[in-house]
């Protein structure tokens, strides 16, 4: 069994400096400020304002409905997120096609959906309007699952663009594989084109921008380190890039400027070269190396990309329930040090912030921060190390963490993550809907006891 580290007793710091001082102890030179006021500063996207610097991030809950229209769980999500105060809510994944999908229950942009889609949106806007006099900025994430990729019965259907020994026996989410099928240069095609017209439904449903995704196990990610594949797809640096610019070009060329293109995307992915992305190219070696990462960055800010999330890993070669920035594991019995892996990717953050000027980037990893992540969000923010700070299960468990950051200037403890791990227990061996087990207990608890527990 994997051991996940929790050397810190954040129940015992009474404030920002106590976390600091430990944080600095360890060797983990978070930048903190006491005072969260920056949060509430607005910031220029394009020719849009976001009111304040608070991002919720992609979670997907998967309880869409078997059309992949959103279920009543869905709208009920976002309505609560647009109700907390965040200044942008970075809507979850939304597969561009069926066989993208990796649940039976993920959310699918079609034109058949898009209505539905639209109205969720137009639902949550309504309730922030309602509460804060004004909506929150929209990102709707387009993907395809690729590797992770799952039919109706859950039975993985695994593609991949080309062997990769790290993953090829670990593709689908509770550890199981199926047979992986090689992606066709025509296949890859086929999937620009289906983000494109994603991109333009994404339109029509009212989001500001979409995230054309390229962070974790996802198809668009493993053409960034497809270094074995031969073909316009593999390679160099230009054909690994390829098809993100084709989708770029090809969503411009549709839209002009009416829609924003952000990308979330992995700074490094601690799977070696050549099968790693932003990893030293020497063989076997588990060492970022950012170059190109950066050269990528510089590229889509030249190209007009309005935000770059910055992520890592893969949820399932490292679980992202136990830590998505997680370092490295050797073997079964590793021990996973989450705040090691959080600053080292923090830490990866400003470097290509530095590097890459004019670029907006949204910072990945604060909900292991607990009550602290707000100090950290403002302190990066103020040195630079990012432009906003992105809070992903901090949004199930704790929706309102920007309201009480905004009007109470703090965190509260009793109502953070606890980091449990038990919404991603609820997808991973439950196979169904997640959110917060211990902060939303009315509708997830009984889920966990029913699927987790097997108690119904
Ligand atoms: C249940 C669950 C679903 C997630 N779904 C997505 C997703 O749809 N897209 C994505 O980019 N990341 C997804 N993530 C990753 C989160 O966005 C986030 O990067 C991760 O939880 C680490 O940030 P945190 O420490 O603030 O939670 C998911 C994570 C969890 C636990
Ligand atoms: S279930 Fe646990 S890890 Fe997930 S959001 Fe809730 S407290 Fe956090």
């Amino acid at each position: 069994m994997k051991k996940v580290l929790k050397p810190f007793k954040f129940n015992t710091m009474q404030d920002a400096g106590d976390f600091k001082k430990a944080m600095d102890g360890a060797g983990l030179p978070f930048p903190v400020d006491e005072n969260v006021d920056i949060l509430g500063t607005p910031v220029k996207i394009g020719n849009k304002t976001v009111q304040n610097r608070m991002c919720i991030q992609p979670l997907e809950g998967f309880d869409g409905l078997p059309d992949g229209s959103p279920s009543e769980l869905d709208f009920r999500r976002y309505k609560r997120y647009a109700g907390g105060g965040a200044g942008m809510i970075w809507y979850e994944s939304i597969a561009i096609s069926e066989d993208g999908r990796c649940n039976p229950l993920q959310m699918v942009i079609r034109p058949s959906t898009v209505d539905e889609i639209k109205r969720m949106v137009d639902e949550a806007n309504a309730v922030a309007v309602e509460k804060y006099g004004r909506r929150p900025y929209n990102v709707l994430q387009l993907t395809h699952s690729g590797r992770r990729s799952n039919d109706k019965n859950w039975k993985s259907t695994p593609l991949a663009v080309c062997e990769n020994p790290y993953m090829d026996d670990h593709t689908s989410i509770d550890g199981s594989s199926g047979k992986i099928t090689i992606a066709t240069d025509d296949k890859i095609e086929q999937i620009i084109r289906g983000f494109i017209d994603g991109a333009i439904l994404a339109h029509q449903a009212g989001f500001d921008a979409v995230d054309i995704k390229i962070c974790h196990e996802y198809i668009l990610r493993e053409l960034l380190s497809a270094f074995t594949r031969p073909g316009k797809f593999g390679g160099s640096f230009e054909n690994r890039t390829r098809a993100v610019f084709m989708i770029i070009d090809g969503i411009r060329e549709k839209l002009g400027d009416a829609l924003d293109i952000c990308v979330r995307l992995n700074a490094y992915d601690c799977v070696p070269y050549p099968y790693g992305w932003g990893m030293k190219k020497e063989e076997g070696v588990m060492e970022p190396d950012l170059t190109e990462p950066i050269k990528l960055c510089q590229m889509l800010v030249e190209r007009d990309v309005r935000l770059i999330n910055l992520s890592t890993m893969m949820p399932r070669y490292q679980p992202y329930g136990r830590g998505l920035m997680a370092e490295h594991e050797e073997g079964p019995e590793a021990e996973i040090d989450p705040y090691k892996g959080t600053f080292s990717l923090l830490d990866a953050t400003r470097q290509i912030k530095e590097a890459v000027p004019g670029g907006v980037f949204v910072c990945t990893g604060l909900t292991w921060l607990e009550q602290f992540g707000g100090n950290v969000a403002a302190g990066g923010i103020k040195e630079g190390w990012f432009d906003i700070g992105g809070f992903g299960r901090q949004g199930f468990a704790y929706p309102e963490f920007a309201r009480d950051l905004l009007y109470d200037k703090t965190m509260y403890r009793n109502k953070c993550c606890i980091l449990c791990d038990k919404c991603y227990d609820l997808i991973q061996k439950g196979h169904c809907q997640t959110g917060c087990v211990m902060r939303d207990q009315a509708i997830y608890l009984k889920l966990y006891r029913e699927n987790v527990m097997n108690k119904k």
